[in-house]
């Protein structure tokens, strides 16, 4: 399979965007959409990945969000990968895309709220927990994560 990682910029590519997010991240817990968008996105950035592969060449299969809490510190949200494409390396992909984002922003760290499941995904890559985090929809546990970022000069 292959993929390319871009940042969504037309208005269909943000509706297959959130189409992704609110299909993985919240119809499974019965959430309407809009659910899956919060007052930020504008002030974020916004990396999706598309399957090259198809001969539907806008097929949205994963998302994922940088936003900027400080000068110092960004965070991932909404990171989710469609569940026939999994463990090819998309997830990966993403992170690095936004790591790369922050690191350019002079961000020192980036945090994160894991769902339980997704914590080994986090470790590898460099993700350390910090403390257990809220509990989403009454059942989903989240775990504070971060790493520090290498400076590039
Ligand atoms: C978690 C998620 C984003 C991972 O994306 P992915 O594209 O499947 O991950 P990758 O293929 O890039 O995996 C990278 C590495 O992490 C490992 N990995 C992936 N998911 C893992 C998991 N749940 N637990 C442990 N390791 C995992 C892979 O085996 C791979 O290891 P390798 O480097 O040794 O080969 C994806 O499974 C997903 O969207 N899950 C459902 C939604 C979700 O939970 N999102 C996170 C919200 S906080």
């Amino acid at each position: 399979m292959s993929f390319e990682i871009k940042q969504p910029k037309s208005k269909a590519e943000f509706k297959r965007y959130y189409r992704l997010r609110w299909e993985i991240l919240r119809a499974p817990w019965n959430q309407p959409e809009d659910s899956e968008v919060d007052n930020l996105e504008q002030q974020c950035v916004h990396v999706m990945a598309i399957d090259t592969a198809s001969e539907d060449k806008s097929n949205v299969i994963g998302v994922a969000r940088l936003q900027f809490n400080s000068d110092t510190e960004a965070q991932i949200r909404y990171m989710a990968v469609a569940p026939e494409h999994e463990r090819k390396g998309i997830g990966r992909t993403m992170i690095q895309a936004l790591e790369k984002v922050a690191q350019n922003a002079c961000c020192k760290t980036i945090v994160l709220d894991a769902r339980e499941p997704a914590l080994g995904f986090y470790q590898k890559q460099g993700y350390e927990v910090t403390e257990k985090s809220y509990l989403l929809f009454d059942e989903i546990q989240h775990y504070r994560m971060k790493k520090v970022l290498r400076v590039i000069r």
